[in-house]
């Protein structure tokens, strides 16, 4: 069976990299891969981490590129490359532009689509966005969904999709646990690791920021920006944030933090680093996805600047908390962590609501007709499948 498996941004590529390892290792399996270069430079730090070698690289991103472009590019590039490898199914990830276009190709090709990370929702076409529709829009032309946790399949049951639905567990977990036990081994690595942050002062806790999500942009990056201002005030803190490299972040962050002292704007890191980084931090300050599944498994408290999350669990397990981006209440949040030590104990628990480390090997026993027992099931409480999603508390 030959599956072409497409993706082009850094969060699909983290995601994907672990399934298309175990896909490789599987004789049944003729494992093709197209990266559309939906992100250039943060898809090869991953690429380049893992050592997957694309057999058809399309090069979409354009400068500040637009939604309606961007797809409209990838359907123009991904067409011929369906034509050429005429795969059996291909593998799509997550919510992104990339994923619905390619799932949109293939379908108007007959060509079977498997979602990876199906069924997350916020029940809100606006947040995020454009990523709610995209997801959804997958959901519904695929026929194999590979949910990562029994409330994501719960949520494809009340769009009676959870005929087609697997629980798997997140590849996320998969590829951090790799990370994460090369780190564990290896004490030369992390050394080596760790010059690359010289500034990062004993006596200070790290306070580790990304944010990049396209509903934040402008008002919602002012706030953030004031925020990380007034907490760089503190004696007790040093900010560190890899900037994502869309020139909506660039612009606005470092025309408002660039000459502040305690906060270090960096470039984006590769995963490696990424992981040692979070390892090393007091507190996450995020509205990105991945990191809000990767550090409660890390025992790290999450603030999620997002008013709505498709990621319950967490938060129903007490290590993610939504803040919203309101300056005022980020400073509160944070500074609630740093001055309570009982509130940063309580969500330092490591838990593991979205996996195993067996979300690729079960990914790749289903597609080749072996069953599987499901993730999580014995622990799941059909009570929390209730709620689709985790609203901010006001
Ligand atoms: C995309 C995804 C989002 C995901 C995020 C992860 C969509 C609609 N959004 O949003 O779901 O959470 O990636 O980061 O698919 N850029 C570079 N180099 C890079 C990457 C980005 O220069 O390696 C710049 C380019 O100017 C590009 C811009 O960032 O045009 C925006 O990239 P795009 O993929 O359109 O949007 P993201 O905000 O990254
Ligand atoms: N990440 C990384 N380097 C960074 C910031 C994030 O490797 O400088 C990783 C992070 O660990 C997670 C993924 O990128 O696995 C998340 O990507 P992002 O936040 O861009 O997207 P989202 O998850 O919000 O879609």
């Amino acid at each position: 069976m030959k599956v072409l498996s497409i993706f082009g941004t850094r969060p699909e590529a983290v995601k994907m990299a672990p399934v298309v390892k175990a896909l490789c290792r599987e004789t049944a399996i003729q494992s093709v891969v197209c990266v559309t270069g939906q992100h250039r430079l943060m898809l090869k730090q991953v690429l380049d981490l893992f050592e997957i070698k694309a057999d058809y690289s399309l090069d979409v991103m354009q400068p500040n590129q637009t939604l309606n472009d961007l797809g409209a590019r990838l359907i123009a590039l991904l067409d011929p490359v369906l034509d050429t490898v005429k795969p059996d199914r291909i593998l799509v990830h997550g919510d992104t532009t990339t994923a619905m276009m390619a799932a949109l190709t293939a379908f108007h090709r007959h060509i079977p689509v498997a979602h990876v990370e199906a069924g997350l929702r916020t029940g809100d076409l606006t947040q995020p966005w454009p990523e709610e529709m995209n997801r959804r829009y997958v959901d519904v032309v695929s026929d194999l969904l590979f949910a990562p946790t029994m409330q994501a399949k719960t949520n494809l049951a009340a769009e009676h999709l959870a005929g087609r639905a697997i629980v798997t567990g997140n590849t996320v977990i998969d590829a951090l646990r790799l990370t994460t036990s090369l780190l564990a081994l290896d004490e030369q690595l992390r050394q080596r690791l760790d010059t690359h942050f010289p500034y990062l002062m004993p006596g200070r806790k790290t306070l580790l920021v990304t944010g990049h999500r396209r509903e934040n942009f402008g008002a919602g990056f002012a706030e953030i920006c004031d925020a990380l201002a007034k907490l760089s005030r503190r004696s007790d803190i040093q900010i560190v944030y890899p900037l994502h490299l869309n020139p909506n972040v660039q612009v606005p962050v470092l025309a408002a933090l660039s000459r502040l002292p305690n906060i270090h704007l960096i470039e984006p890191l590769d995963y490696l680093l990424f992981v040692r980084l979070m390892q090393r931090s007091h507190v996450i300050l995020t509205d990105s996805g991945g990191v809000q599944e990767e550090a409660p498994s890390l025992g790290k408290p999450v603030l999620v600047m997002r008013n709505v999350t498709e990621r319950p669990e967490a938060v129903t397990a007490g290590t993610v908390q939504l803040v919203g981006t309101d300056s005022a209440r980020i400073v509160a949040a944070v500074a609630r962590l740093y001055d309570d030590d009982a509130a940063w104990e309580q969500a330092t628990r490591r838990v593991n609501p979205y996996g195993d480390g067996r979300a690729s090997e079960r990914i790749v026993d289903v597609l080749c007709g072996r069953s599987i027992k499901e993730f999580g099931a014995e622990h799941f409480k059909p009570a929390e499948a209730t709620h689709l999603a985790a609203k901010i508390l006001q």
